[in-house]
């Protein structure tokens, strides 16, 4: 079945460019959020970002007009009705989820594919709010989403495997590459990614090095295109702290406890970028200077 019109449940940074790489390949998008200026704050974010693809010369101002005319926002579900796909990228909390796709299952029609966005919670559990768990899968993209290569394509023990394969097909559409995983917490990325993060607050926890230094270790030493502090920043301290809880509460390693340091940042609301201050202090975005945290 070919995906022509996706629905896209939340138009925050993920949903937003979720939203616009699917218009980009070629579909027919609805992007919802539950207020007005929520959806008028995501296309404007979508729209900053085809500015930037036009103002490079990688997209004509056609191309650019044609991708616009092929996204609408809503505050309306009933919107995503005639969707082939709805992939939900919602806040990440279970309840919240389970209500959204109890809801979407009984506007859908049997055919459409749900998919969820979840970067740590068990897509199972999800899943299993709606009548269609063979029709369910995880497709995790990565931060910022029309940047970031991957999407993870998540299958439960229920997902049929016709549906895995065609999201899998989907991704590529997209211009991703996908890599098949199942549900298990933290998927491929963030069981690989957290323990590193983690580890790196812990390095400047035990007084082992500096912020700046632990973060040049990593680019300068390996390659990585932000070191380890940073990229906490960008990803947010808080969705951190919540992956790892998540990941702890299921494998009950110590290497996925979050670190002392971390629980006091996000307690007092330093979350990274978002929040002006983390790691680093954002007063002046362009040259972000490191706290004394220790
Ligand atoms: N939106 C769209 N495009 C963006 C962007 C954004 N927010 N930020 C940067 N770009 C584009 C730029 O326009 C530029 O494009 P061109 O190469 O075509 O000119 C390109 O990305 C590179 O940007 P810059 O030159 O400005 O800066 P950079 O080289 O430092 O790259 C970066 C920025 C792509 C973010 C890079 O630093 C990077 O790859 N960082 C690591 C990001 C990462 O690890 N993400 C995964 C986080 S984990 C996650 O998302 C999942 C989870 O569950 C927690």
């Amino acid at each position: 079945m070919p995906i022509e019109k996706v629905g896209v449940a939340g138009c925050g940074l993920m949903g937003s460019g979720i939203a616009q790489v699917c218009a980009q390949a070629g579909c027919r998008v609805v992007v919802r959020e539950v207020s007005a200026e929520l959806v008028d704050k995501g296309l404007k974010n979508i729209e900053k970002n085809l500015q930037r693809l036009v103002d490079k010369g990688t997209i004509s101002d056609s191309i650019r007009d044609q991708i616009r005319g092929r996204l609408r926002g809503t505050t309306d579900i009933n919107d995503f009705r005639d969707a082939d796909l709805v992939i939900e990228a919602i806040i990440e909390q279970v309840p919240a989820k389970r209500e959204f796709f109890a809801a979407l299952d009984k506007i859908c029609p049997p055919k459409t594919i749900f998919a969820s966005n979840t970067s740590s919670i068990c897509i199972t559990e999800i899943a299993t709010a709606t009548k269609r768990p063979g029709r369910f899968v995880g497709l995790h993209f990565f931060n910022p989403v029309p940047v970031m290569k991957l999407v993870e394509v998540i299958r439960t023990i229920a997902t049929d495997p016709a549906v895995f394969e065609e999201m899998a097909a989907f991704g590529t559409q997209l211009g991703k590459v996908p890599v098949r995983t199942t549900d298990r917490t933290g998927f491929i990325v963030n069981r690989l990614l957290v323990p590193y993060l983690l580890d790196a607050i812990r390095v400047l926890e035990d007084g082992t090095a500096s912020i700046e230094d632990i973060d040049n270790s990593m680019k300068l030493g390996c390659g990585y295109p932000m070191g380890p502090l940073t990229l906490l920043d960008f990803v947010g301290l808080d969705t951190t702290y919540y992956i790892a809880n998540v990941m702890f509460d299921e494998f009950k390693e110590k290497r996925f406890a979050p670190p002392a340091l971390l629980k006091r940042m996000v307690l007092a609301g330093w979350n990274g970028r978002k929040a002006g201050r983390g790691f680093y202090d954002y007063a002046d975005p362009q040259k972000p200077r490191p706290m004394q945290l220790t």
